[in-house]
């Protein structure tokens, strides 16, 4: 596999991170993220248009430290990339916007990435890199999916949740419990002292399949909140829903690792962090003799450092885009 040799700066802005990173090769040099996430709490989630503006306001400082940190002035960069889809079409844009115009100043390509892409080559930044073809775990807030990697660029869809993703199932049930958003990384700690065979929920889907659905257990989260009242215990419940959903994601990926006779797995996004899922993963492809490649713990929630890595591998091919190129609010991989 090869790389792009001169410096590119990646730019990410699909949800509520604004990110800029600097790669060189497949080294992630410099990766900056601003959240959002204070700013979407008091309304318990993602709003649109609050995003967009808030990333008019970070980008260029943040592209700025991002070169610093890197020790890269603007004339060594190479390429600029930037994730064109999907996500929010605001959101998008001004990532895109920024991106256009240091490609058009810089007079350097321009590449737009797939969120997706990225997710699935953020693996790229580990010492020790997964061999294709292999199989992906995609987990995040908007995406439950898993791929057969046949090599960069060329992916195909083989399980995908029927409703809700994995990363939804963690935000809905953590509002539930009262424990806020986004709620993954506080059902991870609420679970931490908590019975994970306490209450038992629904894991959705039975049957040969390698799907997914995860809408049966936000109503029973719901239900057992309204049976319980008072008297729920938060952490067994949190624990109760970390374990429905740690044990679907593992049953369905090998069984997807055996249908596809693949023995080489990744886990991506951000429920990737989850480090329940990453043990009980590790667990599993231990048992069965499979390699195991969870993407680093800081490029699992969205950042611009795994769209550098995803740019990296396509301009190496020879592949940009030209100053047309639009943003898509859906897209598939
Ligand atoms: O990849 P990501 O940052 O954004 C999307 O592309 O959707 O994923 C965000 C999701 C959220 O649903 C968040 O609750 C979940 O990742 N998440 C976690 C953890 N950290 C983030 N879920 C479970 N355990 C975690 N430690
Ligand atoms: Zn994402």
């Amino acid at each position: 596999m090869s790389f792009f040799s001169k410096p590119i700066l990646a730019i990410e802005t699909s949800c509520d991170e604004t990110s800029a990173a600097v790669i060189v090769g497949r080294e992630v040099r410099s990766n900056v993220v601003a959240s959002q996430i204070a700013m979407h709490q008091k309304w318990g989630g993602v709003v649109p248009e609050a995003a967009a503006r808030a990333h008019v306001q970070a980008v260029i400082p943040v592209i700025e430290e991002a070169l610093a940190k890197a020790g890269i002035a603007n004339d060594a960069l190479g390429a600029i990339a930037v994730t064109n889809r999907p996500g929010l079409v605001g959101a998008l844009s001004v990532g895109v916007t920024v991106a256009k115009a240091m490609a058009f100043g810089l007079g350097i390509p321009l590449i737009g990435i797939h969120h997706l892409e990225g997710h699935i080559l953020s693996t790229l930044a580990l010492n020790d890199t997964p061999e294709f073809p292999y199989t992906c775990l995609i987990v995040s807030g908007g995406h439950t999916e898993l791929v057969d990697v046949q090599a960069p660029g060329q992916y195909r869809i083989v399980g995908q949740t029927r409703d809700d993703a994995a990363g939804e199932a963690f935000d809905k049930g953590a509002r539930l419990l009262g424990l806020g958003y986004p709620g993954g990384y506080a059902i991870q700690q609420a679970a931490l002292t908590g019975n994970p065979t306490r209450y038992a929920l629904p894991k959705g889907l039975s049957g040969d399949t390698i799907d997914f659905s995860f809408s049966g257990l936000k109503t029973a989260v719901l239900r057992l909140v309204e049976k319980e009242g008072a008297n729920i215990s938060v952490p067994d419940a949190a624990a109760s829903l970390q374990e429905a959903i740690v044990a679907v994601l593992t049953e369905r990926s090998m069984r997807a690792m055996d249908q596809l006779g693949s023995r080489t797995l990744s886990l991506v996004g951000g429920v990737a962090a989850n480090v329940a899922l990453r043990t009980r993963l590790q667990a599993a492809c231990d048992r069965y003799g499979y390699g195991f490649f969870p993407a680093p713990i800081e490029l699992c929630t969205d950042n611009a450092a795994m769209i550098g890595l995803a740019a990296s591998t396509r301009l190496a091919r020879g592949e940009s885009n030209d100053f047309s190129m639009d943003v898509y609010p859906n897209s598939d991989l």
